[in-house]
C-alpha cells in the first residue's frame, strides 16, 4: 500500500518574498486518483516536488504510509517509492522504448533478463505493442511516448505516481487514454495517483479533486 499525507506543509523558495505553499493539509490514498487543479503559478509543481522528495518542506510534515518523510532516506524514497510523470515525457532520446523502461530496474540492480521481462509486461499494460519496443522515443507519437513514460514510472516498483500536467501536450483522445491508464493503475493496481492539471476532464474523472490557489489547497470533491 502507499499513501501520502501532508500535514501543515509550507514551502518557500530561497530568497522568495512569500510562501509558494502554505498550510497544506491533505491525504492521497492508495487505490485513488486525486486531481489537483489550479491556475499557472498557484503552486502545483511545487506541491509535486515536495511529494516527490525533490525538496524538503520549509514547515510541516509529509508522511508516507504514516512514516515521516523527513526521517526517511530521501534518495531511497525517490528511487523506490515514488515516480513522476511529466508533461514533456522526458524519455531518454538515445535509448529504445524497451531500454527506457528497463532503466530504473537496472539502476536498482536488476539483471538484464529480468528487467526486460518486466519491461515487456509494463509496456503491455499501457498498450505499447511489441513491434514498437525497439524504436526510439522520437519515432513514437506523443500519446505513445507518454504511455512509455508511465511504463517506465512503474519499473522502479514505486506505488505512488505523481503526474505533472501529463496530458498538457496531448489531444483529447490521447489525454483520455492516459487518464484511463492512470485510473486503472489506481483502481485495479492499488497505486496512489496524483495528477496535477488544468484540464477539467481529468478533474471530472478523479476520485478526489483539490484546487490550489496562491499556495493553499482545498478539497472540492
Ligand atoms: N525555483 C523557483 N524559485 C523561486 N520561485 C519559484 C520557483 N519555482 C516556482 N516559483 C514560484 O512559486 C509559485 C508556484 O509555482 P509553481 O509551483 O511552479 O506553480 P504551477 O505549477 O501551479 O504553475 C509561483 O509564484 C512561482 O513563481
Ligand atoms: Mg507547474
Amino acid at each position: 500500500m502507499a499513501e501520502l499525507t501532508l500535514h501543515r506543509v509550507s514551502y518557500r523558495y530561497p530568497r522568495a518574498a512569500r510562501d509558494a505553499l502554505q498550510g497544506v493539509e491533505c491525504r492521497f490514498r492508495a487505490g485513488e486518483v486525486a486531481a489537483v487543479v489550479g491556475p499557472s503559478g498557484s503552486g502545483k509543481t511545487t506541491l509535486l516536488s515536495i511529494m516527490a522528495g525533490l525538496d524538503r518542506p520549509s514547515g510541516g510534515e509529509v508522511l508516507v504510509d504514516g512514516k515521516k518523510l523527513s526521517e526517511m532516506d530521501l534518495d531511497a524514497y525517490r528511487r523506490q517509492y515514488v515516480s513522476v510523470i511529466f508533461q514533456a515525457f522526458h524519455l531518454f532520446p538515445l535509448l529504445t522504448v524497451l531500454e527506457n523502461v528497463c532503466f530504473p530496474m537496472e539502476l536498482l540492480g536488476a539483471g538484464e533478463k529480468d528487467a526486460r521481462a518486466q519491461a515487456r509486461r509494463n509496456l503491455e499494460l499501457v498498450g505499447i505493442a511489441e513491434e514498437k519496443h525497439r524504436r526510439y522515443p522520437s519515432q513514437l507519437s506523443g500519446g505513445e511516448q507518454q504511455r512509455v513514460a508511465i511504463a517506465r514510472a512503474l519499473s522502479s516498483g514505486a506505488r505512488i505516481l505523481l503526474a505533472d500536467e501529463p496530458t498538457g501536450n496531448l489531444d483529447g483522445e490521447n489525454s483520455r487514454n492516459i487518464v484511463d491508464i492512470l485510473t486503472r493503475l489506481a483502481h485495479e493496481g492499488g497505486y496512489c495517483v496524483v495528477i496535477v492539471t488544468h484540464d477539467p476532464a481529468i478533474a471530472e474523472a478523479a476520485d478526489a479533486v483539490y484546487t490550489v490557489a496562491d499556495g493553499e489547497l482545498s478539497r472540492m470533491a
